[in-house]
């Protein structure tokens, strides 16, 4: 039988070098000071979208070679959660709760005007969460992470006064 390569074993592919060698830094400086607590994966990828917005790529295959994981784990991980973005976050985010005691009091109505009003608009996303604890109190939301209650299109407009649609 014959073997190719001689019998030498191929050593993995070196990863690729990342487009923004900074924030390649950062994020492994963020993965080494977390890597040694139970459970790494997650706080750091939290940290990593604290500190940079979301998860690029590149930060993938640097968590991966700081863990020791597969690119695969950590990109399992990033993609399963809603948590953790995959692109740069706009500059504004609302998130309605599309939870039933807030659908009982009109969120839909909420969530409606607010999709209509910002779609395809690159400054504000519109997201939905489901329960903010606020079930007595909705329709319920978070308008650029402040908690409101009550929502009404018009409490809406108040809450968002001089962003552009
Ligand atoms: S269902 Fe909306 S806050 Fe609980």
């Amino acid at each position: 039988m014959r073997q190719s390569g001689r019998g030498r074993v191929p050593t993995p592919a070196s990863p690729p070098a990342p487009a923004d060698p900074q924030r390649a830094a950062s994020v492994r400086a963020i993965a080494e000071q977390l890597a040694g607590i139970r459970g790494p994966l997650l706080p750091i990828l939290h940290e990593v979208v604290a500190a940079h917005g979301y998860v690029h790529d590149d930060d993938v295959v640097v968590v991966a070679d700081v863990l020791n994981l597969s690119r695969a784990d950590v990109h399992g991980a990033v993609t399963f959660y809603h948590d953790f973005r995959r692109t740069p976050p706009p500059a504004h985010r609302v998130a309605l709760c599309r939870g039933e005691a807030c659908q009982a009091r009109g969120a839909e109505t909420v969530h409606a005007v607010a999709a209509d009003r910002w779609s395809g608009s690159a400054d504000v996303e519109v997201g939905e969460v489901f329960c903010l604890g606020l079930c007595a109190v909705g329709p319920a939301g978070t308008v650029d992470g402040t908690l409101h209650a009550g929502l009404t299109p018009q409490r809406l407009d108040a809450a968002t006064s001089g962003w552009s649609p």
